[in-house]
């Protein structure tokens, strides 16, 4: 029986409740929303990011291992790239011959100072040399559409013509033109349109060298001519209709673990993102490969204002991600940081005679961006990392009170050390992934938090543990979340889905909302639940009390302890938790083939329930309605976290 008290009236829902959350994780940019079709456009993708050298020589790795689905970060590999010119290739037809390699001489831009040099030894009109490119795990053609080319090249002692192409897989020419290169030994520009005769799923592009002699190129860029909005340096139209049919209120950017970086050096910059593309050095993202920056904060802003919402930027606060070196910059780093976060604000909504409204202005925009909410750092708690928000919250909020300033969590509940540590602060991001059936047994799980003068927002949920790739249940759990957040309206005002976007050709994280490769795209269930709850919300809180009786518990984590693990070959060893004093339970030292962790099977064992899911985000779970008074010990390889409910 449900009884619903129509007179009474609870909180307001927020308006701003559903908003979205990008980051450059599983090509959800490179690849992705970003529309340019060249992967590795400027040859800079086989560098070792900045600072991420360990005095050992090695460097903090990347994820190097591919296993399934996750990919996984190996600490202990050495950064090695896969060629030196990811997605390029040469083939050369009939008696053609040339060496291709990278090249640091006389570069088209300091910032980016690689370049391929080919030297032809040998090539005429019937015996051509081809530099490809792959595109982003191939190029989507379609009959008559129009694509814009950009290249550059440097001759020398280079005679002939050079054509660009899009080819099928068998080699049919889709579409091409060919363009004169004077031997001037000087970067020159190239610029064509590139109309496609017939539709093609997994084209290649190709620059056809028919001459001998060298010839240098650098930043090959292709765009569709039709993006969202026109805009020429713009999003791929089906994905930005994706986000924009939304309807998000706010869009969170640009991470996620992207704004923590593998060192501070190596993250994000926003000065860096702006200005001509060719210029932009791009950022290593923790995920594992390069972004080339062309979603800069320009675009970031510009494309907020595109889709009506309000602008999230995340900076990095001087701390880099604690999983890969944790490096903190030291207190007298910090007065550079508040100046360059006060000009990031300053280039978004300040006047376009200042500074960097100028900047913004010369950039096209001489109106302010919406930009409503800055967020200190991301999942970065502990009373060192408050201290800094405090000095980062007054700065920020004495020149701009009407900004919004948020404080990162982390996964776990509200980390209350840090939040007795911050001073004043006016929301906290706190990040909810959870396991199928937690959202139905923990359905009050925020009705139960303290209220406090600050908001919550709940900037990464997901159900996103036994539920595949994302499906009907990991719909119902993220509905029934979604519900659970508007009960508690009076003090949880955001929330955003995580990860938004994901190429299923290089997928990082196990469930996200919209896949895609290079030429198809959905959104899985979550997404039209998300979409059906924002469009259909609900004005303000009835109360409502449910009578139904308890049929049976879900033997699905029923409560209790989640030990979760981002590894496919995480073991869990030597766990035992001691309840009241008294081992209740208690695995061998066997790892996964311990009985109590053999995938899929449960076990059971005092009423402590054991499991070791298998699949893209393994976890092993141990559960019981309750534990009173314990200690969880563990042995542990490569455990993430984890989590007592
Ligand atoms: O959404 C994927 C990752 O999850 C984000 O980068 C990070 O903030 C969180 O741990």
């Amino acid at each position: 029986k449900i009884t619903i008290d129509l007179k009474s009236k609870g909180a307001q829902i927020s308006e701003d409740l559903h908003g979205i959350f990008f980051e450059e994780i599983s090509h959800g940019g490179e690849g992705g929303l970003y529309a340019e079709l060249i992967q590795n456009r400027s040859f800079e993708e086989s560098r070792i990011p900045e600072g991420c050298v360990l005095d050992s020589g090695w460097i903090i790795p990347p994820r190097t291992e591919h296993f399934g689905a996750h990919r996984v970060v190996d600490w202990k590999m050495p950064f090695e790239a896969k060629s030196d010119y990811p997605a390029w290739s040469m083939t050369s037809v009939g008696n053609a011959k040339a060496n291709i390699s990278l090249d640091l001489q006389n570069p088209l831009h300091v910032e980016t100072p690689r370049s391929l040099k080919i030297d032809i030894v040998n090539a005429d009109a019937s015996n051509v040399v081809k530099i490809v490119n792959d595109g982003y795990w191939g190029i989507k053609v379609d009959q008559h559409a129009t694509y814009r080319l950009t290249f550059y090249a440097r001759p020398q002692g280079y005679r002939g013509d050079v054509t660009a192409r899009l080819v099928s897989i068998d080699g049919q020419v889709l579409a091409e033109q060919k363009f004169h290169i004077r031997d001037v030994n000087e970067w020159q520009n190239f610029n064509g349109i590139l109309k496609a005769k017939t539709s093609h799923q997994k084209a290649k592009f190709e620059l056809v060298f028919s001459s001998v002699g060298k010839v240098w190129i650098d930043f090959v860029s292709l765009f569709p001519t039709k993006t969202f909005k026109d805009r020429a340096n713009g999003m791929r139209l089906d994905l930005a209709n994706y986000l924009a049919e939304l309807k998000p209120a706010f869009l969170r950017w640009p991470g996620g673990c992207f704004v923590e970086g593998i060192s501070v050096e190596s993250a994000p910059n926003w000065k860096r993102s702006l200005g001509p593309v060719e210029k932009r050095s791009g950022t290593y993202s923790p995920w594992g490969y390069w972004s080339t920056d062309g979603i800069g904060y320009h675009e970031f802003l510009q494309f907020c204002e595109d889709i009506n919402a309000k602008a999230m930027y995340v900076f990095n606060c001087g701390i880099a991600c604690e999983m890969r070196s944790g490096v903190h910059v030291k207190d007298d780093g910090v007065p550079a940081i508040i100046a360059d976060v006060l000009d990031a604000i300053e280039y978004a909504i300040g006047p376009k005679d200042s500074k960097w409204g100028s900047v913004r202005a010369a950039n096209g925009h001489p109106d302010p961006f919406p930009l409503k909410y800055i967020e200190v750092g991301n999942e970065q708690v502990g009373v060192e990392y408050a201290k800094r928000f405090n000095v980062f919250y007054k700065a920020i909020k004495e020149r701009y009170p009407q900004l919004e300033i948020l404080a990162a969590m982390g996964i776990a509940h509200l980390n209350q050390p840090t939040i007795k540590a911050i001073d004043k602060m006016d929301f906290a991001d706190e990040h909810a992934y959870k396991a199928a059936g937690w959202a139905m047994n923990y359905h009050d799980w925020y009705d139960k938090y303290e209220r406090n003068d600050w908001k919550l927002y709940v900037g990464e949920y997901a159900c996103n543990a036994g539920v595949g790739n994302g499906n009907m249940t990991a719909a119902l759990n993220d509905a029934t979340f979604i519900l659970g957040m508007e009960r508690n309206s009076d003090m949880i005002k955001m929330s955003s889905y995580a990860p938004l976007l994901e190429n299923v050709n290089d997928t990082d994280w196990p469930v996200n909302l919209i896949r895609f490769d290079n030429a198809r795209s959905f959104g899985r269930i979550s997404y039209y639940a998300i979409k059906m709850l924002n469009e259909n919300k609900a004005s303000y809180n009835l109360s409502t009390t449910v009578d139904a009786p308890v049929t049976k518990d879900i033997p699905f984590f029923t409560g209790g302890i989640a030990l979760s693990t981002w590894d496919t070959q995480a073991e869990f060893r030597d766990v035992e938790i001691i309840e009241n004093g008294k081992v209740v339970f208690q695995s061998g030292n066997a790892g996964n083939n311990d009985w109590h962790f053999v995938g899929g099977k449960w076990s059971e064992e005092n009423g402590v329930i054991a499991q070791r899911t298998e699949g893209a985000w393994p976890m092993a779970m141990l559960q019981r309605k309750t534990f009173s008074n314990y200690t969880l010990k563990l042995k542990a390889r490569k455990i993430s976290g984890y989590n007592a409910f």
